[in-house]
């Protein structure tokens, strides 16, 4: 059910801070530990939260898009103490133990808190208002509250139905069969998390399958969560009234965020670095896969298994990359790293077209338009479709640079920029590079411990 409501504050936006990249006078060199990644850090702070006891999280993203999911959590009732550097411990409330906050729930930029939650405050019979930034609360949340409404949620919001909204749990959440419209994991995860308490079974469908962290992980606290395909239709399954028990969980590196120094590595003559503790989940190493046919020497190292998750170290060797063709069925699979491969397809001998990007519209940007600005203002030639994109390489002629990027609020179109300027002729400028702090705090210093440093 929706209705309307007069907006009311969000959160306050952080003091801009531009920055300038410099063509990089030696290679990328080094071995870094690349920091959590941000999806299952968010789903380890709901889930350690929801769950009867505590746990403990080692290697958690302390990013303010996850730091904002653990105030949020603690609001409703979890315990939440940080113990070191991404050691964290959770004492759950264990099944009908949230209560409803006091205050709004402020979720800042991230659009998988403030989804994910809304899941969680349906399953649990209890009401919130929903609040955010100004890219958080241009997003579209009818996609979530949807099917949360075919649950018992009441939803109280504008005609857009964006931030800020109010969502009040029905008492009992009832299990829906859910074919989802729009290939998203945020959408499949409320839904799962409304299922949690909620009697018999939740089915989410979905085409194409979206990453799966939040099945993992609700294996991993106790859930009974069946997986399948059928044709190309990818079936979850959750069995309702699920006792979530505590465990520890440590958190494995984000491929999305490793993506700029492994493009910055392949676009940097001579350069050779180590990326180790990433996450290899199939859902989510497409990057990988593209950047191997366009030529890439990545080499994949020590594999393991972590936290339910494939795991390994990755090689990255300066390469000569070549244009190839990015299908749409690839998509889901890289969602968050079309910012970085379009700086590569910048490097690259040819031009690459990447089909079936309209989610990039609805992302912390409008990433399409963004990414085809930011390159047009530095010499690249390119042509933005209603969802695709071709990026017409400079090859061994470099990018001419010049230009200053808008980062709109992007973390992600910040730091794909400042990575293209370390291989341009002219240096680039990037407008605000403050909300890398949601997903890659460690991103200006992780960059110089492989040797390359920003003018900021
Ligand atoms: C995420 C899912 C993706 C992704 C986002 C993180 C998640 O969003 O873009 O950064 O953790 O579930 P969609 O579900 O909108 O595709």
């Amino acid at each position: 059910m929706t209705s309307q409501t007069e907006p009311s504050s969000g959160s306050l936006e952080p003091a801009r801070k531009p920055a300038i990249a410099h063509i990089c006078k030696s290679p990328l060199a080094g071995s870094v530990i690349m920091a959590g990644d941000k999806s299952i850090s968010h789903r380890a702070l709901i889930l350690s939260a929801m769950a009867t006891g505590s746990s403990r999280i080692s290697g958690l993203l302390e990013g303010t898009d996850v730091l904002a999911t653990a105030s949020v959590m603690q609001q409703m009732g979890a315990q939440i103490q940080r113990l070191g550097d991404g050691i964290w411990q959770v004492t759950g409330v264990g099944p009908a133990g949230l209560r409803s906050p006091e205050a709004a729930l402020d979720f800042g930029n991230s659009g998988t808190g403030a989804r994910l939650v809304m899941g969680v405050v349906a399953g649990a019979g209890i009401s919130a208002e929903f609040t955010g930034d100004a890219s958080l609360s241009a997003r579209p949340m009818a996609r979530v509250t949807n099917p949360l409404a075919l649950m018992g949620a009441q939803i109280t919001a504008n005609e857009k139905t964006t931030l800020p909204l109010r969502l009040a749990g029905p008492p009992m959440a009832m299990p829906i069969d859910y074919v989802s419209p729009v290939a998203s994991a945020q959408v499949k995860s409320a839904i799962l998390l409304a299922g949690v308490n909620a009697p018999g079974q939740t089915i989410v469908r979905e085409t194409p399958i979206t990453r799966d962290h939040s099945e993992n992980m609700l294996r991993l606290f106790g859930a009974t969560v069946d997986s399948q395909m059928q044709g190309d239709q990818h079936i979850v399954t959750l069995t309702g009234e699920a006792q979530l028990r505590a465990t520890n969980i440590d958190v494995p590196g984000d491929p999305s965020s490793a993506a700029f120094p492994m493009v910055a590595a392949l676009c940097v003559p001579g350069s050779d670095v180590v990326l180790k503790n990433i996450m290899l989940n199939p859902q989510r190493d497409g990057l990988i896969r593209v950047l191997r046919d366009m030529g890439g020497d990545i080499e994949i190292c020590d594999e393991r298994r972590q936290a339910g998750e494939r795991v390994a170290d990755l090689r990255v060797r300066y390469s000569q990359l070549k244009a190839v063709e990015v299908a749409a069925d690839i998509a889901p699979s890289m969602i968050d790293e079309y910012p970085a491969l379009a700086m590569a397809a910048a490097c690259a001998e040819g031009t690459t077209y990447m089909a079936g990007l309209h989610e990039l519209r609805v992302k912390e940007s409008d990433r399409l338009s963004a990414i085809a600005d930011g390159l047009r203002a530095n010499g690249v030639t390119v042509e933005e479709g209603e969802d695709s994109l071709s990026v017409s390489g400079c090859g061994q002629a470099r990018v001419a640079g010049g230009g200053t990027v808008e980062s709109r609020h992007d973390h992600r179109i910040a730091m794909s920029f400042l990575v293209l300027g370390l291989t341009s002729a002219a240096p680039i400028g990037v407008d605000d590079t403050s909300m890398i702090e949601t997903s890659f705090p460690t991103f200006f210093s992780l960059m110089e411990e492989l040797g390359v440093s920003f003018e900021r």
